[in-house]
């Protein structure tokens, strides 16, 4: 069988999770890809960490370049956080020639054509699936199963952990600070967890999804973006009155040449399907001109919904190699 040589740059939440998918379900994806995943390198500080998942502490490097000028490694699964750094070792990756896999969205929309021209330059595959919506393979489905279709609008809840917050403020009467602490505790939120709450997460989703959908680059930060810190219970309670719930929705809608697009609190009617996503569950909801409407459900965030995204595309690229 084919050996895939691979280099984890971080093994927290994301890089763990997908390691222990390759662990958990060795022989299901040794059957159906004819690929045995080996781990050559590894990129992280947490000697702890490294052992706890059952791997060689021999293994860590603390210099990038260990990784993206070796000769051992054919997938880098980067898996770090931030923005400059991890785009530069990506880069530097795709650019001699090395695969690379990220659920990094911070990384990638900032800097989606430096890295498109670094695989292109380094004749590398470079994928995201779970940049956006965790588990949900919205991407793959919108570049390959729906790549017919010209695409009128795209809305989503994609960052669990307001939809978390905003599902226990309006069914628990739990307040924000509680919601907030328990979605932290869960494991959903960012390191600095502003990112969620001021919807800066949910924009850097938003760009990677108009650049797959509509073909177009806006950085995030040219994103119009309100967060969901100054909802109080009375929002909520209006929002009942009128039959709706709150949402923090990141949408795109083109008329003709013309594309709005922003990421904001909204009032979403009950009866409309993203109103019933509720918890750290995102959905990704998608108007095509031949397929219709059509809604992707599942879990956006969590160690082994977001590892499950990252590793089919490990595995799709093992496929191609
Ligand atoms: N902090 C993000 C969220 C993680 O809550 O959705 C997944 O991108």
């Amino acid at each position: 069988m084919k050996n895939i040589r691979l280099a984890f740059l971080g093994l927290g939440t994301v890089g763990g999770g997908t390691y222990e998918i390759f662990q958990m379900n060795k022989d299901l994806i040794e059957e159906r890809t004819g690929c045995t995943f080996t781990v050559t390198k590894i990129l992280e500080m947490n000697t702890e960490r490294v052992k706890s998942l059952g791997l060689d502490p021999e293994l860590a490097v603390t210099d990038p370049a260990l990784i993206y000028d070796a000769d051992d490694v054919d997938i880098v699964i980067e898996a770090l956080g931030g923005i400059d750094f991890p785009a530069e070792v990506m880069e530097k990756s795709l650019e001699r020639g090395k695969h690379v896999v990220t659920p990094n969205k911070a990384a990638v929309a900032a800097n989606f054509d430096r890295l498109k021209a670094a695989a292109e330059r380094g004749n590398a595959e470079f994928r995201f699936e779970a940049s956006v919506g965790g588990g949900i393979p919205a991407l793959t489905s919108i570049q390959e199963a729906l790549a017919a279709n010209d695409f009128t609008e795209v809305m989503g809840i994609v960052n669990g952990t307001t939809n978390y917050i905003l599902t226990k403020m309006g069914e628990e009467g739990m307040s924000y600070e509680d919601a907030l602490s328990d979605a932290q505790a869960r494991g959903f939120a960012e390191a600095d967890p502003t990112s969620d709450v001021e919807g800066i997460d949910a924009a850097n989703k938003l760009s990677i999804l108009m650049y797959l959908c509509f073909g177009i680059y806006i950085h995030p930060n040219d994103i119009p973006r309100e967060g969901i810190t100054k909802i109080t219970m009375d929002d909520i309670a209006q929002a009942a009155e009128e039959n709706c719930k709150i949402k923090l929705i990141a949408g795109a809608e083109r008329n003709g040449d013309e594309i709005t697009y922003s990421v904001a609190p909204r009032f979403v009617p009950i009866d409309h399907p993203l109103a019933g996503v509720s918890n750290e569950f995102n959905a990704i909801y998608i108007t095509g001109n031949a397929v219709g409407e059509l809604m992707f459900y599942g879990k956006g965030a969590g160690a082994l919904p977001t590892g499950s995204a990252v590793a089919g595309d490990i595995i799709a690229i093992a496929r191609n190699m």
